[in-house]
């Protein structure tokens, strides 16, 4: 039970200066079997004034990082929790394990966080909040989980998986309260989530660099395209649907994405930004035959007014912020279209591509575990592959493949597998955000997450903010508006 009287009272000087006072209370455990005693707890921030009275929603950060564990922190002045306790909302920072925590029992070293332990750990946070909701200020029936990277999956995990049966002997014999673990919206940052599937999407996505800046060497050649070979029947396999309800193929998939580019590259120039001509965006000006003629307006200036070209540049999907579809007004060149492989091997070019298999390696080329493989793996600290793919040439046989426990394990870490029309473990909310020049993943993770999510009937809200690398809590102005009008 949470104890209102173990209190302390902080204050957070935020950049500006402005003092935000609040009430913290923090190391609580949030399970009763506790098996990680350092990261399974959180901390509650409550904000001296509250933003909406008892119904204040509660921003609960992960701080999740390449699946690595998390202890429980306290509200940062320069990321979105010191901004969300200003805002008047109550913060939760949850700990919890990943690949990198380990317990020592009999004087044998034990790995803790194995998958699928850190997202249970934060549905068990959760449900602690619920349990608690009477004595916890604010309302746990509004509470917004934001991470990003490995955190946005998490995010998105949690996002999709509310009250689903499969997480839930776990949740009991780690002593979670027996009660929702749904939640109100879901904040995802470059979510490095479709684990399963994000080998393949990467290659079928940037094989297009594999002989030019990628350099890779013939074997990588050869991985490269097995894996980009299986990508087109897993698109095919989504049914994904554009706004204006025409299925999306493997055939038009990069036709697709573009609009997301477009209006990424749009928007930025309407915002001043300047984008160099040589990493393939057509602009008005490079695309004369559109049949727009600029003209000389009273003051000399050269106005650009344009009649909309079919095509590229006006099926930017609808469902961004204010300003995502592109509005030509008269003072920038829009963008016409963009050259694809241009813009990708430019990608490529600021940060080197990961080498194939993105993601799922150990074994494959490399003996060297990612971060993926270690929380695949096991209580010892053994790797593990996580796809038929890398199982089989690690093992060199081409018959292998995930036994019934990991195929179990992967299947409850993939946010995908849960959303479908009306999901009712599903948020209603979605604000999701990768970097246009982000190549932790590939950019058809974070558009196959949002478009299932808007076809299945959710409110999304995606974007791919222009000249971003992998990073999150940025344009907290954008965030915390968006905030704003789901909690009214
Ligand atoms: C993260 C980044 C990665 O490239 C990855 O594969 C997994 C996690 C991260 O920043 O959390």
């Amino acid at each position: 039970m949470f104890d209102p009287s173990v209190a302390k009272k902080a204050v957070l000087t935020m950049p500006s200066g402005e003092d935000v006072k609040y009430t913290a209370y923090e190391n609580i455990f949030y399970v009763t079997n506790i098996k990680d005693s350092v990261y399974q707890t959180l901390n509650i921030y409550v904000p001296e004034i509250l933003n909406r009275g008892d119904s204040t929603p509660v921003f609960l950060r992960t701080y999740i990082g390449g699946y690595m564990a998390t202890t429980a922190k306290s509200p940062s002045a320069s990321d979105a929790t010191g901004r969300a306790l200003k805002e008047g909302y109550v913060v939760c920072i949850p700990g919890s394990r990943g690949a990198n925590s380990t317990i020592t029992r009999d004087g044998k070293t034990i790995y803790t966080g194995i998958a699928p332990n850190g997202l249970l750990d934060l549905k068990a946070a959760i449900r602690y909040l619920r349990y608690n909701d009477n004595l916890i200020p604010g309302s746990a029936e509004r509470i917004i989980i934001d991470g990003t990277s490995a955190g946005g999956a998490m995010s998105a995990l949690v996002g999709t998986t509310g009250d689903r049966p499969e997480y839930d002997d776990f949740l009991r014999k780690m002593g979670a309260a027996q009660t929702s673990d749904k939640v109100f919206a879901s904040v995802c940052y470059c979510p490095i989530a479709d684990l399963n599937h994000a080998d393949m999407e990467y290659e079928w996505l940037y094989g297009c660099t594999n002989t030019g800046v990628r350099h890779l060497d013939a074997d990588q050649i050869t991985i490269s395209d097995e894996l980009a070979a299986e990508c087109p029947a897993y698109i095919n396999s989504l049914n994904l649907k554009d706004d204006a309800g025409n299925t999306i193929t493997a055939d038009n998939y990069k036709d697709y994405l573009k609009t997301f580019l477009i209006a990424s590259a749009h928007k930025a120039l309407e915002e001043g930004c300047e984008i160099p001509d040589t990493i393939g965006i057509i602009r008005y000006a490079d695309r004369p035959d559109f049949g727009g003629r600029p003209m000389r307006t009273a003051n000399g200036d050269v106005e650009r007014r344009m009649r909309v070209p079919e095509g590229d540049g006006r099926g930017a999907p609808s469902f961004g912020p204010a300003g995502m579809r592109p509005r030509f007004s008269n003072n920038t060149d829009y963008v016409t279209g963009i050259d694809l492989d241009l813009y990708l091997n430019y990608v490529a070019s600021v940060t080197p591509l990961k080498t194939p298999p993105a993601f799922d390696q150990y074994g494959v080329l490399l003996d060297t575990p990612t971060p993926e493989n270690s929380v695949f793996g096991d209580e010892e600290g053994t790797p593990a592959n996580f796809t038929d793919f890398s199982l089989r040439h690690r093992l060199r046989d081409n018959d292998a493949t995930l036994g019934e426990d990991m195929a179990r394990r992967v299947f409850v870490m993939n946010p995908m597998n849960f959303i479908s029309e009306g999901a009712p473990s599903v948020a209603p909310h979605w604000f999701i955000r990768h970097g246009a020049k982000d190549r932790d993943t590939s950019f058809l993770v974070p558009v196959n997450l949002a478009t299932k999510l808007k076809n299945s009937g959710f409110d999304v809200n995606f974007f791919l903010p222009w000249n971003r690398p992998h990073s999150g809590d940025y344009n907290l102005d954008d965030l915390f508006g968006w905030i704003d009008r789901i909690s009214r």
